[in-house]
């Protein structure tokens, strides 16, 4: 028990320091929230916390956005630090097999998680791009990469494909119809979805503040 805590806290701080300086919405203070949320949700389901935990902090250590399209860096580098700490075969192949279902890979692609504690950390991830800090978020990503905020004559596509997905260069607004908007139904667990709904509906009362506001109406 005490040893899952002192891993759990050193590999809080190895992530720490390792996304410190990540400026594009997968900082630390991402990976701290999913790992909060987390454990709200986990708490109201059964399972393995050890998992969840280590999972959430883990999640995002190589994403395939910044690893030249690579999918299996995460898990590759969260392998080999797991392994350094001395944790057990079947929960770092647990883990791992997490980190590499967790992506979202376009509208069109479902990605299933195989145990609850995949679906715990997934809706966890999920929830961080919705609400509040969904909308910093995505304009954070737009300004990375020089995404209009939104642009009328730009209308938007359904990924069908992990590929288009990857490729698509649209507004930020549109990022909220392509991927936001969608992610409340994909919940996997109902303290997760109860979240998601809530975090949604500050999503559209936003959506419709903004165009009121491109219009000059309100
Ligand atoms: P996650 O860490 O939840 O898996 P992603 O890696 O897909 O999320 O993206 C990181 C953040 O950047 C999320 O908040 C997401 O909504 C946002 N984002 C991703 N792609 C875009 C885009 N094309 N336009 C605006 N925001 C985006
Ligand atoms: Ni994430």
């Amino acid at each position: 028990m005490i040893e899952t805590a002192a891993i759990i806290k050193r590999t809080a701080d190895h992530i720490a320091q390792l996304l410190s300086g990540e400026h594009t919405g997968h900082d630390w203070w991402h990976v701290y929230r999913v790992w909060q949320n987390a454990l709200h949700i986990g708490k109201q389901e059964h399972v393995d916390m050890f998992v969840v935990e280590l999972a959430a902090l883990l999640h995002d250590v190589a994403d395939w956005k910044f690893h030249g399209g690579d999918e299996t860096a995460g898990s590759r580098s969260a392998r080999e630090w797991l392994m350094s700490q001395s944790v057990g075969g079947g929960v770092v192949d647990h883990v791992c097999q997490i980190i590499d279902d967790l992506s979202f890979k376009g509208a069109g692609v479902r990605t299933s998680m195989k145990t609850r504690e995949g679906m715990v950390v997934q809706d966890a991830d999920r929830l961080d791009a919705l609400g509040a800090i969904g909308i910093a978020r995505a304009f954070a990503y737009g300004g990375h990469k020089a995404q209009e905020i939104y642009n009328p004559e730009i209308s938007p596509t359904l990924h069908r494909s992990f590929e288009e997905y990857k490729k698509s260069s649209g507004t930020t607004i549109n990022h909220f119809h392509e991927k936001l908007l969608l992610l409340k139904d994909l919940m996997n667990t109902k303290t997760g979805r109860a979240m998601a709904e809530e975090r949604h509906n500050y999503l559209v009362n936003f959506l419709e503040r903004f165009h009121l506001e491109w219009e000059g109406k309100a």
